[in-house]
């Protein structure tokens, strides 16, 4: 397997290495965790058995940025991966260059537009023509917690903001990691989608991260949610700093960490450690967001090659992953729920039932949010100016008031 990290020398091989991959698919994606990896593979093994062949691109690093940045730096040599793992206004911004392949003869065969929510088709669609293929829908505001270690301290599901602050000091005073945390731009904007969401609902959210109101960016909300980042950062590990998300969530596995507040793809690590919903962990919406969900849709998106066969293997590749049964089969691993509404939770486990009772309900109730923090809200200029407020907020350089002050100057300045 080729894993790129981003490095100079790494970009400079990309550039002289291209190929043409005329027999099959080759696939850019940030999948590199065990669970992710795991889910991965069914999408690889769907393919391979229907004789699609696949060159593996992964690019290391949650959220995606980084793979990000491989791609531009690919579509620049000339030579674009075939299939690339996207999400929302990333897509619309390549297909905006016209870099992507048009699927409306597969989407008008399969029927994606009665099946795929609106909330999806935003971003799958451009000008009114499919660009990539949703597989799933993932959300950002849940808590993942230790089951052996709440029932050790007595510690009931919290509700409230200051029951969660609560359980955590009490996992932190009989010494475990309150709060497991990876010390990454991204996860701290994760972290943070959740806590703005539970502090200000869902009218201070579409006012300060989707119509990026200077009012609402620097209001008492924002500084606010700020503060609770603060409480939360009095509540995680010496070792926070760099570590990746699935470290992060194998706290919680190993029963080292009580909490990690984390998108549905933790589920994934959890599955793969062989560990069951409801049993040796459980999941819960972050107090304080209940009702809401801030989700983000990890899609293929296809960019255009002239190879017949190559873009033979790309329709083959977006059907599988729009086909019910894969839907199933992958979204079950991945810790996500399908990006189609025609699928039945039955195969899903607690949380995945959860999860999708809890989708449909929000996006009936003006609830559902595309995440800041994984490119659903704004643009990604914007986003990345989000990211460097948030994260050097939790790391010590402003406080509350000033961190809320930042966040209209970069907003504005991004735009
Ligand atoms: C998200 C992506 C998920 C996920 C996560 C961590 O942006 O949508 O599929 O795996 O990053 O890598």
């Amino acid at each position: 397997m080729r894993m790129f990290k981003l490095t100079g020398a790494a970009v400079a091989l990309m550039s002289t290495t291209a190929m043409v991959h005329a027999d099959g698919v080759e696939v850019l994606h940030w999948w590199t965790s065990g669970g992710e990896a795991a889910a991965l593979n069914v999408l690889k093994s769907d393919l391979e058995g229907q004789g699609v062949g696949w060159t593996d691109m992964p690019v290391a690093g949650g959220g995606g940025s980084d793979a990000m940045t491989v791609l531009r730096a690919r579509v620049t040599a000339g030579d674009p991966p075939t299939a690339v793992q996207m999400l929302g206004f990333a897509i619309q911004d390549w297909a905006a260059e016209g870099a992507l392949a048009d699927l409306n003869a597969l989407a008008a065969e399969q029927g994606w537009d009665d099946v795929v929510p609106a909330a999806l088709q935003n971003f799958s669609k451009h000008d009114g023509s499919w660009v990539s293929a949703p597989v799933n829908v993932h959300s950002t505001n849940w808590v993942w917690a230790n089951t052996a270690i709440m029932e050790e301290l007595g510690l009931a599901q919290p509700t409230s903001w200051d029951e969660f602050v609560a359980a955590m000091q009490a996992a932190q005073d009989a010494g475990y990691v309150a709060l497991a945390h990876g010390g990454q731009a991204w996860q701290e904007a994760t972290v943070f989608d959740s806590i703005a969401m539970g502090v200000g609902g869902p009218d201070f959210y579409q006012a300060a991260f989707v119509d990026l109101d200077p009012e609402a960016l620097g209001g008492a909300d924002m500084v606010e949610a700020f503060k609770r980042m603060e409480t939360l950062r009095g509540f995680v590990d010496d070792n926070f700093s760099g570590r990746d998300w699935n470290l992060a969530s194998a706290m919680v596995v190993n029963g080292e960490a009580l909490f990690q507040i984390m998108g549905d793809w933790a589920k994934g690590e959890f599955v793969n450690a062989g560990q069951t919903a409801g049993k040796e962990f459980q999941c819960f919406r972050v107090p304080g967001s209940e009702g809401t969900v801030t989700f983000n849709s990890d899609q293929f998106a296809m960019f255009n090659v002239t190879d017949k066969d190559a873009m033979g293997a790309q329709v083959t590749m977006a059907s599988s992953v729009m086909s019910p049964e894969f839907q199933v089969a992958f979204n079950t691993v991945k810790g996500s729920v399908p990006a189609r509404t025609d699928i039945s939770d039955a195969e899903f486990d607690a949380c995945g039932k959860l999860g999708m009772a809890q989708l449909a309900e929000a996006a009936a109730s003006g609830g559902l949010f595309g995440s800041m923090a994984h490119g659903h809200a704004n643009p990604p200029a914007v986003q990345n100016a989000m990211y460097d407020v948030i994260t050097a907020h939790f790391n010590g350089e402003y406080d509350a008031e000033t961190a809320a002050s930042e966040m209209v100057t970069a907003v504005e300045l991004a735009q």
